[in-house]
Order: C-alpha cells, then sequence, then structure tokens
C-alpha cells in the first residue's frame, strides 16, 4: 500500500470551480444487491484468445486437432523435427469419438531423433519452474520420447525430459511427465518439442493427440488458470464472474451453441467449440473450470442458458424449444443439484460433490440484437416466458435475468415493444459507449426496476464515430473516468443494480478487435499490463457498501458526480465516491463531504486517481510498462459538523472512505515489474 501522502496542490494553480458542499445522511438508504452487497465484476467469454492462449493456461495450440465446420482440421502451429512428415489422420481407434483426428509423424530421415515442435500462442513462457504434460500415442515404440522446452531463435534447450514409450501398435496410450527447465528463457520465443527414435519404431511412424504442457496455475488446479493473469484480476477486488458469454453462448447458427456438456469431462471427451469470435477453441475452459474459477476467487456468477437464437438470427420454433429448456435445467442441476439427482452426480464423479452456489441465471444473450425483429419477436412471445415458467418453477430461489434492458431493442435500430418484464425479473443492460455519454448514464436508473449491467466500457472517443469508427487501442484515461461516472450512478441505485461488469476483460495483445480490456497480456508474462480502467474499477471494488446513503447539495451533479454509502461489513465505515468530468478551463473542484453524526476529529482515507501527464488520451501501454495513472492517498481529519474538505482535479477519480485501514491496492504496473 502506498504511504499517504499531501494532496498536490498544483491543481489549485488552474484556477479553482464552484465549491461543492455535499451533506451525507446518516440513514434513510437501501440494503445494496440482493444475495450479497452490491460489487463490480467482469464477463468473461473466450473472445480472440482470451480463453484458449489467455486465462487458460495450455501452452499447446492445436493441441488436440480439433475442427468445425468454420476450421478445417490442420497441423497449424506445429513444425517438424529432423526432415519428418506431418499430418492429419483419421485413425482406427480415434483417441475418442470427440478427438477422431491425429497427428502423424513419419520419419523420412532415419538418422537420428524426429518429432514435431509446436510454437505454443505466439510464443511460450520458459521459466525455472515445474511444468506437467502428457501426450497420447498409437504405433509401436520401444524407447524413449525426449520433450524439449527450447529457443525458437536458436539451439538452446532450456529444459528436457525423457519419457519411456508405452506406445503399442493397436491402441492409444497416454504418458505423462515433467519438466523443469534448468534455465529461464531470455525472451518467450519457444517451443515444445516431442521426439523419439524411428529405429524403436515399426516402420518409422507414430500417431500423436492431445498434446498438453501446462505452467503451475493459479491455486494449482489440474487444468487450470494463468497466474499472473488471474491473480490481477483477484487483485481488482472483483465479486461476480458471468460467463460463457455473451456472444459466445449463442453460437454461429442453431445446433453451435456453447454446448455445456461437451466442456466437462477428461479432456479427450471434449470435441472442441467453433467459437464465435473467428478462431477454433478446445473447450478446455468449460463450465467446471469457470465454475472453480469463481470458487477460487470467491466470485458469484451470472450463468448464461442458451435459449435458442443463434448470432445468424436463426431461432427455434416453439415446438422446438422444450429440449433446449431441459438442457438448460440439466445445467443448473450440474451446478448446484445434490449428488443424489442425475447431473449432481455427473458433477460428484469429475470431483466437486458439494453443489455450488448459485444466485443469478442470464436467460440467452442480446436476445434484441441478432435476427431482429424475428428473434425479439420470438423471444418474447416464448423463448423468454417459457424459459422463465420452467426455471422459476424448479428453483424459485434463483434471480432470473432477461437479456434485454428496459430501454431495448436499442431505440436507433427499430422502435418495438420491450419485454414485458415479470416483477421478479432483472434486465440485463448493455452500454458501449463514448466518454460523454457514459457520464449522461449517471441517472440512467433513478427511474427504473433492477437490471445487472452486464456489459460496460467505453469503447470510443467523444464525437459520435461508434460502430463504424476504430475501437481505441487500450484503455485510455478519459473513457475511464466516463466510465467511473456511469458506475457511480450504477451504484447509487445498487438496491436494483446487484452487479456491474466491465466487458470484455482481457486482451491477446497478439489478436484482438476488441481492444477495450481491463487487462493486456501475450505469452510473455512481463507485457502483463493493468489498463487504466483496472485502476478505477480497483478502488471502486476495493471500497464496497452495504447501503445506499442519500445526499444533498449545494450543486447539482457535474463537473463533479457523486454516490454515497455505509458499509455495514467493516463496522459502518462511510464511503464517499467522486469524479470530475468537464469542468470549466480545466480547473478543479473544492469539495466539503459532511457525514452526518461524524464528530470532528474523525479520520477517513482520501484516494485519488489522476493523470499527471493530462493527457485524455493516455493509457497503459504494456509495451513501456508507464502506468499512467497516479494514485494519491491523504488522511484526512473531519473539522465541525463532520465535514472533510479536499480539492479534486479535472478528470480525477476519488473514494473517501472512513475506514482509514480500508485496502485500495497500487500494485506494480507490470505483474512480474
Ligand atoms: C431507496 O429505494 C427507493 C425505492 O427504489 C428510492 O425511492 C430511494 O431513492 C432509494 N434511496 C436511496 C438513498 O437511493
Ligand atoms: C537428417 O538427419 C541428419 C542427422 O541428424 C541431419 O544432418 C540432416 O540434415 C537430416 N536431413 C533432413 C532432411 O532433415
Ligand atoms: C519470434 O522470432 C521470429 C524470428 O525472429 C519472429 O518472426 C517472431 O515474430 C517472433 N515471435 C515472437 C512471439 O516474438
Ligand atoms: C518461430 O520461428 C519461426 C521461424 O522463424 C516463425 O515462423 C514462428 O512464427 C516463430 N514462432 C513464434 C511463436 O514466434
Ligand atoms: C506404418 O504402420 C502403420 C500401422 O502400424 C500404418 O498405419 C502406416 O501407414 C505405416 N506408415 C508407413 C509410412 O508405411
Ligand atoms: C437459418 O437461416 C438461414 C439463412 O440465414 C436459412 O436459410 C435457414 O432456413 C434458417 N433455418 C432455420 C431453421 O430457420
Ligand atoms: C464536455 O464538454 C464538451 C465541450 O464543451 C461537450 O461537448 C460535452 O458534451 C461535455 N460532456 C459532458 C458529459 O458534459
Ligand atoms: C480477432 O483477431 C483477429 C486478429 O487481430 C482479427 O482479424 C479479427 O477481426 C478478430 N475478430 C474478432 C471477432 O474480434
Ligand atoms: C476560461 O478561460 C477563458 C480564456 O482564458 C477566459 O476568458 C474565461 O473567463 C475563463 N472562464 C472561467 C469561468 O474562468
Amino acid at each position: 500500500m502506498a504511504a499517504f501522502k499531501t494532496l498536490a496542490v498544483a491543481a489549485a494553480l488552474l484556477g479553482a470551480a464552484q465549491a461543492v458542499d455535499v451533506n451525507v445522511r446518516a440513514n434513510g438508504g437501501n440494503v445494496t444487491g440482493k444475495f450479497d452487497k452490491f460489487g463490480y465484476g467482469f464477463l468473461h467469454e473466450d473472445i480472440n484468445n482470451s480463453g484458449d492462449g489467455g486465462i487458460y493456461a495450455e501452452l499447446i495450440q492445436n493441441r488436440a486437432f480439433q475442427y468445425s465446420p468454420s476450421y478445417p482440421v490442420s497441423t497449424a502451429h506445429y513444425s517438424p523435427i529432423n526432415g519428418a512428415s506431418l499430418g492429419i489422420e483419421f485413425v482406427s481407434p480415434p483417441l475418442s469419438s470427440a478427438l477422431p483426428a491425429s497427428l502423424r509423424v513419419s520419419a523420412t530421415n532415419t538418422t537420428g531423433q524426429v518429432g514435431f515442435q509446436n510454437e505454443g500462442y505466439w510464443g511460450i513462457d520458459v521459466r525455472v519452474q515445474k511444468y506437467t504434460g502428457s501426450f497420447w500415442t498409437k504405433g509401436a515404440y520401444k524407447g524413449e520420447f525426449t520433450a524439449w522446452l527450447k529457443s525458437n531463435l536458436t539451439t538452446d534447450v532450456f529444459g528436457r525430459v525423457q519419457v519411456q514409450s508405452k506406445s503399442v501398435a493397436d491402441a492409444w496410450t497416454e504418458h505423462k511427465f515433467e519438466l523443469t527447465p534448468s534455465v529461464a528463457a531470455p525472451s518467450s520465443n519457444n517451443t515444445f518439442a516431442v521426439t523419439f527414435d524411428p529405429a524403436g519404431t515399426s516402420n518409422g511412424t507414430l500417431d500423436f493427440n492431445l498434446i498438453s504442457l501446462f505452467p503451475p496455475t493459479y491455486k494449482g488446479r489440474a487444468n487450470g488458470l494463468r497466474i499472473d493473469i488471474a491473480e490481477a484480476l483477484e487483485e481488482m477486488n472483483p465479486t461476480y464472474l458471468r460467463f460463457p458469454g455473451g456472444n459466445m453462448l449463442e453460437g454461429l447458427r442453431l445446433g453451435a451453441e456453447w454446448d455445456w456438456k461437451d466442456s466437462i469431462g477428461p479432456l479427450r471427451e471434449r470435441p472442441g467449440f467453433e467459437g464465435v469470435w473467428g478462431y477454433q477453441q478446445t473447450h478446455g475452459l468449460g463450465l467446471i473450470e469457470y465454475l472453480e474459477w469463481a470458487e477460487d476467487m470467491g466470485l458469484h456468477f451470472a450463468v448464461g442458458l442458451y435459449a435458442g437464437l443463434a448470432l445468424n438470427g436463426n431461432y427455434t420454433t416453439e415446438a422446438e424449444l422444450q429440449p433446449y429448456i431441459q438442457d438448460a435445467l440439466n445445467e443448473i442441476e450440474f451446478i448446484i443439484g445434490p449428488v443424489t439427482s442425475t447431473w449432481g452426480a455427473r458433477r460428484a464423479e469429475l470431483g466437486h460433490p458439494e453443489p455450488f452456489e448459485l444466485n443469478y441465471v442470464e436467460l440467452g444473450n442480446e436476445d434484441w440484437l441478432a435476427g431482429f425483429p424475428g428473434g425479439w419477436e420470438s423471444y418474447k412471445a416464448y423463448r423468454f416466458p417459457l424459459m422463465y415458467e420452467a426455471v422459476s418453477k424448479a428453483y424459485p430461489d434463483i434471480q432470473i435475468i432477461a437479456s434485454s434492458a428496459s430501454s431495448d431493442p436499442n431505440p436507433e435500430t427499430a422502435a418495438t415493444d420491450g419485454l414485458d418484464f415479470p416483477a421478479d425479473v432483472l434486465g440485463d443492460y448493455h452500454p458501449y459507449r463514448e466518454p460523454d455519454q457514459l457520464v449522461d448514464e449517471f441517472d440512467r436508473f433513478d427511474n427504473d426496476f433492477g437490471h445487472i449491467v452486464g456489459e460496460v466500457a467505453a469503447v470510443h472517443v467523444n464525437g459520435g464515430i461508434e460502430w463504424l469508427g476504430l475501437l481505441n487501442p487500450y484503455p485510455w484515461w478519459i473513457g475511464a473516468v466516463g466510465e467511473s461516472v456511469s458506475l457511480i450512478g450504477y451504484e447509487r441505485n445498487s438496491d436494483r443494480i446487484p452487479m456491474v461488469l466491465y466487458a470484455p476483460v482481457l486482451k491477446n495483445i497478439n489478436r484482438f478487435q476488441w481492444s477495450i480490456t481491463l487487462i493486456q497480456f501475450a505469452a510473455d508474462p512481463a507485457l502483463t499490463t493493468r489498463a487504466v480502467t483496472w485502476y478505477v474499477w480497483s478502488l471502486f471494488a476495493h471500497h464496497p457498501i452495504t447501503h445506499t446513503l442519500p445526499t444533498t447539495s449545494t450543486s447539482d451533479y457535474g463537473p463533479l458526480y457523486w454516490g454515497a454509502g455505509r458499509d455495514d461489513d467493516r463496522g459502518g465505515a462511510l464511503v464517499w465516491k467522486g469524479a470530475v468530468f468537464n469542468t470549466t478551463n480545466s480547473s478543479s473542484v473544492p469539495v466539503t463531504v459532511n457525514f452526518q453524526g461524524v464528530r470532528r476529529g474523525t479520520k477517513a482515507k482520501l484516494t485519488v486517481l489522476t493523470n499527471p501527464g493530462g493527457d485524455p488520451f493516455a493509457y497503459n501501454d504494456p509495451f513501456t510498462g508507464v502506468n499512467i495513472v497516479k494514485t494519491t492517498e491523504t488522511e484526512l481529519v473531519a473539522g465541525p459538523r463532520g465535514g472533510f474538505k479536499f480539492s479534486l482535479p479535472e478528470l480525477s477519480v476519488a473514494v473517501l472512505d472512513t475506514d482509514v485501514a480500508a485496502v485500495s491496492k497500487d500494485p506494480p504496473h507490470h505483474y512480474w515489474g
């Protein structure tokens, strides 16, 4: 934690705007959240290698030669060693019905070891730590395999291990190994290789499949998450995880949805998934891995249940819907059913007998969007009502979320009637906006029923460029401050808004379109970067409230925006959150926050985030490692009437908290830094 410092007074030179007094009442607010207090979090779906090659720690790309109508089977990301020939075969028997294709390695050069290497997901991070690997083979082989971690640029070998062959002619055999390199690689431009001696085979040919290599994982889970990325998320102090989409849930066409049943069980039983973001996916980050992620990070979660709409706009007829409803009920049973239930038993068989805690399910995703108006009309007419009826009847304690907001469909798209929301259903609102528009979000929920904000981010610069223009390459400062104003607006209404989720949360620097994210990464953990948005979301998430508190002021909202609350989980700590956007002539705003009932001399900690460089478009660039966000912590002492006085510069985000020990983490910009 940063030491207390005196707040920079330089901003005062720019002149001061009209002073704002905010009076926070001691009582009269509302309890936040529903099952737990209001919280922040994120949507995760495997968008452009944020799952495979991202938070999912598997290092081998194309490990099981999976394919789908959009992505033909191939040996992509493999290359031969010592003149071997590599090809895809559909051998009999296959490794499994889920993984029918395999890699045939044939020696054309009888001298020396032959084999293949895999380039990973844009490289492989090699350091002195234990890697856990395995591969399956078919074909008679007496001898040893060698598994290698080596440079892709030089002849350097960082680690290797001999694996005794158990390979036989007519069946598939698994080979497991552990590999601890003796030295760390200077860069992530490395490969993983497996070689064998063709002299020990019957005709120089062996078949390989499910070639897997994991570094140590978050909380040591087998088939788990990448540590540096998971810890960067955890340090944000999130409360909620929404998965598996997003668009990912819907699939490209009917029958190609994210089928949870394909995503559970041993990896050799997972056929993979076509995805919707331009690449074949492994389904290694499956339902059980998402649930364990939530469990390990202490997150509540909202699960998207498929509701019969595909991204190409096709949707199920009413007559075809029933199997999907049953499938959604089965999925809930898998998550929370007792071990005596069919799917609860399956969960226990997979190693998790204790039911998970499931409080939120969402029926579909953005059903107002794809295939409008037919998809939307079908959602209103039967897809939502029938699923709602079945799920609420079977699980009356689960909060059901509809996939639209009270303001959907987007009136710019077309004007039509909204969903007729049952009183106990929450909406889901997805504002991807310009910073100015996010400031306008401040009062969005002052007169509305409950929603989750299931996806929100500043994505475009001000000026109406919208979707036709480019997204900003990284979250930028004025965008983050715009988000902070909208977050305060949502939190002010957190008796009806239980969660606010950033999306998309992770960006693989090697492959992206949705550039706006909380965390950027590549194979090299030195590039793992917390975006400017991460600092804003983390600050707010570290100062939670159990109750909103009413405020009055000498000023209207703008350029200062604020909200206040109390956290009974921290002994009744009083919290005020504020942001300054669009002051006249970049002046700072003098603020006095008076907490009713707080005595003179009470201490509070003020944390202010600023961008001292002043450029509203500044961002945290992974390649320079410079964090443009300055975090200033000041201990303030209440004057008469419990008032705390301070000044906030233009484009700043602040939290005042009477729990002076409250955590506001200021970690290094780079995780390994
Ligand atoms: C508490 O909730 C009620 C009903 O939604 C609302 O009218 C009131 O403004 C809320 N109070 C606060 C402090 O947000
Ligand atoms: C065959 O192996 C030998 C010895 O390892 C090597 O010198 C030669 O380059 C290899 N030939 C091919 C085509 O890879
Ligand atoms: C690895 O090095 C090769 C050759 O210099 C280069 O083409 C490639 O982009 C590098 N890859 C990474 C991930 O740095
Ligand atoms: C490894 O090197 C080859 C040849 O230089 C290059 O084509 C490939 O992209 C490199 N792999 C990675 C992960 O950069
Ligand atoms: C080697 O033998 C396997 C069966 O044992 C066969 O499927 C394969 O075609 C043979 N390869 C060559 C190059 O003859
Ligand atoms: C799905 O959409 C395609 C065109 O996008 C259409 O040809 C096909 O008939 C549709 N199928 C169903 C089941 O609606
Ligand atoms: C901020 O100021 C600019 C320039 O005056 C104006 O166009 C914009 O609407 C303002 N934004 C907000 C949210 O007040
Ligand atoms: C995924 O990334 C690739 C490479 O940057 C890009 O061409 C593609 O448009 C992206 N697709 C999506 C849907 O983000
Ligand atoms: C803002 O700056 C302009 C130019 O320096 C000046 O004319 C104007 O009076 C200033 N406005 C305020 C409210 O300070």
